[in-house]
């Protein structure tokens, strides 16, 4: 591969995102991969990446790039690298995601020369709501692993430019998320902290209970994948009429979308 340093930035909660930029990493085949993983919160790091090629990966949150995802990103510039960008949704729809995310890092410096939205196992899917289950599987990642090679002769012979990205200008409007958080169920937790340590935003405390802010929940249920005690559960009547929802009318595996 002519760009040998691969540059991973991603966000990924509950870990979809981030399993389909590998893919793609493999299938660029680089000498040199640095991942700048920016799903835990950090102090904020300016970066100007002048050398190598990028994937930059987000999950679609209400068709539209995580407002935490514009935050991590905000450090970020490049002096005009190749990228790829990665949209990872639920089986429903990622609508603008992809635009969006296209005209923000376009407007800081990186050159976006493919983008795919994959498909991840919804964040609120439980066995009684389950929607797009084990996804990203072999056969998305087989595919990711293809789109990277493609990605790769792109770059190799040239001339590079920017693909149509389906998705609208203005975009729709955005959805504030807060004020609803996971729960913990005291008589199965035993205070281990892994719902502490999973969450992006630094919400949850746990000393001798498990205190959750709800008010700065991003809602994206890392905490709930990750306790082991499967005390920890996202059972609001708000998420729970959106899981029927997305049972009813999501339930038809969609097919990953690629622009080269
Ligand atoms: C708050 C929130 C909003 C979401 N909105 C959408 C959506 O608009 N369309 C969709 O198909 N999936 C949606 N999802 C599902 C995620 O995009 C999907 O689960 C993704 O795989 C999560 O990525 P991650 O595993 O990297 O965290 C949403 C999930 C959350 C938590």
């Amino acid at each position: 591969m002519a760009h040998n340093d691969l540059h991973l930035i991603y966000f990924s909660p509950t870990g979809t995102t981030e399993k389909v930029m590998d893919a793609i990493a493999q299938g660029l085949n680089p000498a040199k991969m640095t991942r700048h993983d920016l799903t835990k919160a950090k102090e904020e790091q300016e970066l100007c990446l002048d050398n190598g090629m990028a994937i930059i990966g987000i999950p679609v949150y209400a068709g539209r790039v995580p407002e935490t995802c514009l935050q991590r990103l905000s450090g970020f510039s490049a002096q005009n690298i190749p990228t790829v960008l990665v949209a990872l949704y639920g089986n429903r729809k990622f609508e603008d995601a992809l635009v969006e995310l296209r005209d923000v890092v376009t407007a800081k410096g990186f050159s976006v020369v493919a983008a795919g939205a994959f498909v991840g196992e919804h964040s609120y899917a439980t066995p009684d709501y389950p929607v797009a289950v084990g996804r990203p599987d072999k056969g998305d990642l087989k595919l990711a692993q293809e789109f990277g090679q493609q990605v790769a002769a792109k770059l190799t012979n040239g001339p590079v430019s920017t693909p149509h990205i389906s998705g609208n200008v203005p975009y729709k409007e955005r959805v504030t998320f807060g004020g609803v958080a996971p729960e913990t169920d005291a008589t199965g937790c035993h205070l281990c902290g892994e719902c502490a340590g999973a969450c992006p935003v630094d919400v949850i405390s746990v000393d001798e209970a498990v205190i959750t802010d709800a008010g700065h929940c991003i809602m994206c249920a890392a905490c709930v994948r990750a306790c082991p005690t499967k005390a920890r559960t996202f059972d609001h009547p708000v998420v729970n009429h959106r899981r029927g929802l997305l049972v009813k009318n999501c339930s038809q595996p969609k097919a990953p979308t690629l622009f080269i």
